[in-house]
């Protein structure tokens, strides 16, 4: 699939009004997305756990315009209240998607969106957020075109969703999804991102993520600025080289089920993000103390046990605590015994992987 093959055709006929809603989740990456070109194509592949409970419920409702409006028309929501500060982020992704979607200013919507975390946990809703809106908007295009295969509403929702934020691209399907062009992966593709192709052990099927928010605030360094300083990086392009090896690594790994190999990688890309930070220009450090404290944690606990628990980092202080079901009592014995105490307010979320965004309206 190429770029135009995502622009809808000019003759379908849209109802005039109705009302959708897609619950899409948030995706935690194991081989990291650091550094980009425009319009979200990223400099290096990813693969990622399509999460469960970190979701965004986004409905939309629409009516037909009189006629096609010089800007968008649109009301936007969060948890049932007018969020206008919101709305230019919307307007940006609205002019990004126009192309792929043309009956957008033909339309007045209502989108009202709501997560199933607290907000201001420091857990990055833009994924979930952006991947549920997309889904509703291609959805009123399938409504236009019934016919449209499932495999094509994926790749296309997952194509609009990247265009709001990027790693929005990998939070469509479950359970573990692949993006970003990479020699060992046929069918891969900057664009949008697809479901793992090869076998995966039954070791990784279960797998739990408990997210320990160290720190609930907005972070200091937005992960456009971070993204943005992976140009002209001393290191970026031996990182871009060590993604896509560490993503070959894997293919032999998810297929054996070998967790300490997992571990190995899976912690070497969370720390290889963070260092990437710490050594642009200007250099910013988003892990906090309590960061440190528990992957110290972590480390000893797997020396002392070899339960197989590791961690992983997105662009924040929250640390993400993952480990196979079957050892699912021991670890939340841990963690509760051990890690909360670094917790702000002792807050955790306990996630799975997961299968997917659903339609609900
Ligand atoms: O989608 P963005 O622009 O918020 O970037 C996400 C970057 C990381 O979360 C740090 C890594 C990733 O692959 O999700």
């Amino acid at each position: 699939m190429i770029e135009k093959d995502f622009i809808s055709s000019n003759d379908l006929e849209y109802p005039t009004d109705g009302e959708i809603g897609w619950n899409a989740p948030s995706n935690i990456a194991l081989i990291k997305y650091w550094g980009k070109h425009v319009d979200q194509i990223p400099a290096n592949p990813s693969v990622s756990f399509t999460l469960s409970t970190c979701a965004t419920n986004t409905s939309l409702r629409f009516e037909k315009l009189p006629e096609k409006s010089s800007f968008f028309s649109f009301d936007f929501m969060f948890e049932g209240k007018p969020k206008i500060e919101f709305k230019p982020k919307i307007v940006t992704f609205l002019e990004r998607i126009e192309k792929y979607l043309p009956f957008l200013r033909s339309y007045h919507f209502v989108i009202d969106s709501s997560n199933s975390f607290p907000h201001s946990s420091g857990i990055a809703s833009s994924a979930s957020g952006m991947a549920a809106l997309g889904l509703c908007f291609l959805e009123m295009e399938r409504k236009a075109n019934p016919e449209m295969t499932s495999t094509y509403f994926n790749q296309k929702a997952s194509f609009i969703a990247r265009l709001g934020s990027g790693s929005a691209c990998r939070s469509i399907e479950g359970s573990l999804i692949q993006w970003g062009n990479t020699p060992s992966i046929d069918g891969s593709s900057d664009l949008f991102g697809i479901p793992y192709p090869f076998e995966v052990h039954e070791n990784f099927k279960k797998f739990q993520d408990t997210i320990l928010l160290v720190h609930k605030g907005q972070k200091t360094v937005s992960s456009t600025v971070g993204h943005g300083l992976m140009n002209g990086h001393p290191f970026a392009q031996s990182r871009f080289v060590q993604a896509h090896q560490n993503l070959e690594a894997l293919h032999p790994i998810f297929k054996s089920g070998d967790l300490e190999s997992f571990i190995k990688i899976v912690e070497s890309e969370a720390l290889t993000l963070h260092a990437m930070m710490m050594t642009s220009q200007p250099y910013f450090i988003l892990m906090l103390p309590n960061t440190l404290e528990i992957i110290n944690a972590i480390w000893a606990f797997r020396n002392k046990t070899k339960i197989p628990l590791c961690f992983t980092l997105d662009a924040g202080a929250n640390v993400h605590v993952l480990y196979p079901e079957s050892e699912k009592d021991k670890c939340m014995q841990f963690i509760q015994d051990e890690l909360i105490v670094f917790c702000e307010n002792q807050h955790y979320i306990c996630d799975r992987i997961g299968s997917g965004a659903k339609q609900f309206l």
